[in-house]
């Protein structure tokens, strides 16, 4: 984090009332505190007061660990019932093995919250697109189909039709080759059974099919508020050539109603086009977006570029001037960020099971057979990282859509369909099984820094407080 811009913006009142919440739901009352905390004092935090505070506090974690352990017991046990290597520590937390004090930073981080100026261009007339991204030139080619048929044979009534289909191990192997085939990407359905799910109107359809470039987002569940771009940070011609599509089920949308945000004539909730998805194909609820977030090269069979933003962030950035910037200028194909602190795959892991959001043993079947399949602890030293880190955060992702780009989105959508439905534990190994399949086809994926990230999208949180267990 170099460039650290002073930022004058103490922490988002929410005025959703009682039931919302910060990022973290088990955070909730200590970051509310945090709020009127920030309002009182009314100094800018600097990035320094930050890295001070955080010291201080690694400084003391063993005695606020020990006055903790009693309301922390079971959700530490839970933990530890989990992984076994945390050998590989991130950054600040170097001196802590404590969840705990991850916790007390990311809370600091919020308040404080370092974002870093970008060199966007001064404005969007300037943008010229390379000639790597109109004919792909330096991208590897191939061409990909989907299968979107399963057949039956009959007498297997115990069959039951999935919207991932139902990949075997060796179609799962053969899916991350970077060659002209056909494989897996979610939309699989059975002739003569019902649709499996994320069901559109034709005229939605008909509208996703004529979009170029994309900004989407969804909510379902009514698990998140709505979240208005910052219009005043959007050039015009994003705003008019850009399609903004946010993916909806009717019982979010008669949430956002009764909020008072009701589309328009032409389905419109400010800048975002309604899209109403019928019979959500998951039961498990976190599952559903994720059809959207990684899937946007098949819902917008005609779009070259896509930025998937969750709705626990707010868009503060020109789309146009971010994908010059995270795309062209560094040549990628596929643009996501950094996790704030970690990049150890299993610290995420202890985490998510330590906030009840996966349980010990889904999370430790998933990195079991990751592991099997040679993935291994992230190494920081390691000049031969395919990535700078195993952890992304990845409410934010900017996408051509080149056959490599889609083909990630595939095989990494396949993961969370198969094992659990946090994206970051199959991150890496989507991504380095892709590397390791494909040594003479180049993917050009970028991972840009956390506070460029919260320049461009800002964190609010999310509406439900729910931890969510699958
Ligand atoms: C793209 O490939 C051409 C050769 O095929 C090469 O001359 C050029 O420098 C490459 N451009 C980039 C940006 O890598
Ligand atoms: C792959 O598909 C493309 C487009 O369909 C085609 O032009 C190309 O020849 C195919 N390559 C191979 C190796 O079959």
């Amino acid at each position: 984090m170099t460039s650290v811009k002073q930022n004058s913006e103490l922490l988002p009142v929410r005025r959703g009332g009682p039931g919302s919440i910060f990022d973290y739901p088990g955070y909730f009352r200590v970051a509310s505190r945090g709020r009127r905390f920030g309002r009182f004092i009314k100094m800018r935090f600097s990035y320094s007061v930050f890295v001070l505070a955080a010291l201080v506090l690694i400084y003391f974690a063993p005695c606020g660990f020990k006055a903790s352990f009693h309301v922390t017991q079971e959700a530490q046990q839970g933990s530890s019932n989990v992984v076994k290597p945390p050998d590989c520590k991130s950054n600040l937390l170097v001196l802590s093995n404590v969840i705990l004090i991850d916790h007390i930073l990311f809370l600091l981080l919020v308040l404080c919250y370092p974002s870093c100026k970008i060199d966007f261009l001064e404005s969007v007339n300037d943008l010229v697109e390379p000639k790597d991204f109109t004919d792909f030139r330096n991208f590897t080619k191939f061409s990909l189909e989907y299968i979107d048929k399963e057949y039956v044979s009959f007498g297997t009534n115990m069959y039951k039709p999935r919207f991932g289909g139902h990949q075997t191990l060796q179609e799962r192997e053969e899916s991350f080759y970077a060659k002209n085939h056909t494989l897996h990407c979610g939309f699989v359905n059975a002739p003569g059974f019902s649709s499996t799910g994320f069901d559109l109107d034709e005229k939605d359809k008909k509208f996703m099919s004529t979009c170029k470039i994309v900004v989407y987002s969804a909510i379902f569940g009514s698990f998140d508020f709505l979240r208005k771009p910052a219009k005043n940070k959007i050039s015009d011609f994003s705003l008019e050539n850009i399609c903004f599509v946010l993916f909806v089920d009717e019982n979010s949308l008669s949430t956002l109603s009764s909020e008072g945000n009701n589309p328009d004539d032409r389905g419109y909730i400010d800048v975002w086009r309604i899209v109403i998805v019928g019979n959500l194909p998951f039961d498990n609820m976190p599952k559903n977006p994720k059809v959207a977030k990684f899937l946007g090269h098949r819902l917008f069979p005609s779009a070259r570029y896509s930025i998937w933003i969750d709705m626990k962030v707010r868009l503060e950035a020109d789309p146009m001037l971010m994908i010059e910037r995270f795309l062209w200028k560094t040549r990628s194909e596929y643009a996501i960020s950094n996790h704030y602190v970690r990049y150890c795959l299993w610290e995420e892991v202890a985490r998510n099971v330590f906030l009840k959001k996966v349980t010990a043993t889904a999370a430790n079947e998933q990195l079991k057979a990751y592991q099997s399949d040679g993935l291994t602890k992230f190494d920081p030293s390691n000049p031969n990282n395919l990535l700078p880190s195993y952890n992304p955060e990845s409410c934010l992702i900017i996408r051509a859509h080149t056959p490599m780009s889609n083909l990630y989105s595939c095989v990494w959508f396949n993961e969370v369909v198969r094992f659990t439905n946090r994206d970051q534990l199959s991150y890496a190994y989507a991504y380095v099984k892709l590397r390791r399949m494909n040594p003479n086809s180049p993917f050009y994926l970028h991972m840009f820094k956390d506070c460029e990230r919260r320049t461009m999208a800002k964190p609010l949180g999310h509406r439900l407080p729910h931890a969510v267990v699958q």
